[in-house]
């Protein structure tokens, strides 16, 4: 492993990005990386708090920059009738589909959806047939893109989730403005962003290998997002315990937030 001396984006993951080290690391289990400590489970609450109640439903949703995880979409997927993942890397977007295709050797999400399930009241097994058939599609993405899904053009989405992605992908704050201007284009008018992401991070490890990270504070942000026309609806944060003995990122604060695009 070198000190990184570019900002690793999107063409380095291809190659470097270990899919399968990556959840096992950071998703086997619901407490996530023993080094990050309330992070997974925080995260998997705040997305159960938002969609459980089943208020924010509709036809599409799209999760930019899934990674090889599905996590992020869970709670949402009873509430969305079609569900699209997507991701830079192609590692990653063979390994949602080995998933979706219950293939030999696929991950094994089971822990995380029977902690959703805990959360929600609800069957894991009957959750996951959901999830599964919901996923319609697994596309390449990249955000630095002004579309993009270039050359294809979605239709408008109700609801646009990302986690973890953009301050991996976006090398500025310019770049991150222009990116997070791209996923509002993917929104319909009155469209729900729900974006989960962490602060003051410089760095990220998968085994050995590092990733850079776009160090950003909560005014950054709600920044970009209010120069947008987008109404910050909540920004959570769970501020990083013990931050110095973490072997495995620098993060500050991981945040959750939902904003919404204005109706026209
Ligand atoms: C830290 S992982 C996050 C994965 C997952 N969403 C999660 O929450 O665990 C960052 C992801 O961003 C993706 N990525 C990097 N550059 C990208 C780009 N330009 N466009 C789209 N995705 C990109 C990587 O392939 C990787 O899957």
């Amino acid at each position: 492993m070198s000190e990184l001396t570019t900002f690793t984006e999107g063409e380095f993951y291809e190659g470097h990005f270990d899919s399968r080290a990556y959840v096992k690391n950071f998703y086997s289990c619901p407490r996530g990386h023993s080094d990050e400590k309330d992070f997974l489970t925080f995260v998997l609450k705040c997305l159960s708090r938002v969609f459980s109640a089943g208020e924010h439903k509709g036809k599409l949703l799209i999760d930019v920059g899934s990674g090889p995880s599905i996590h992020s979409v869970i709670s949402a997927c009873d509430h969305y009738e079609e569900i699209v993942l997507s991701d830079f890397a192609n590692d990653n977007r063979r390994e949602i589909e080995k998933w979706l295709n219950n293939l030999e050797g696929s991950l094994d999400w089971k822990p995380i959806l029977q902690h959703v399930c805990e959360l929600e009241g609800k069957s894991p097994s009957d959750l996951e047939a959901t999830l599964k058939q919901r996923v319609k599609k697994v596309l390449k993405c990249d955000v630095r893109l002004e579309n993009p899904f270039s050359p294809h053009t979605l239709e408008p989405a109700d609801c646009v989730t990302t986690s973890l992605c953009l301050e991996a992908a976006c090398k500025d704050i310019q770049t991150y403005c222009h990116a997070l201007h791209g996923l509002t284009k993917l929104l319909r008018p009155g469209g729900l962003l729900v974006m989960i992401g962490v602060l003051g991070e410089s760095f990220y490890k998968v085994d050995d290998q590092r990733f850079s990270c776009l160090r950003l504070s909560q005014d950054n942000i709600e920044e970009v997002l209010r120069g947008l026309g987008l109404s910050i609806l909540e920004f959570n944060l769970l501020p990083a315990e013990n931050r110095k003995d973490n072997t495995v990122s620098d993060f500050e604060a991981v945040f959750h937030l939902v904003a919404r695009k204005p109706s026209e």
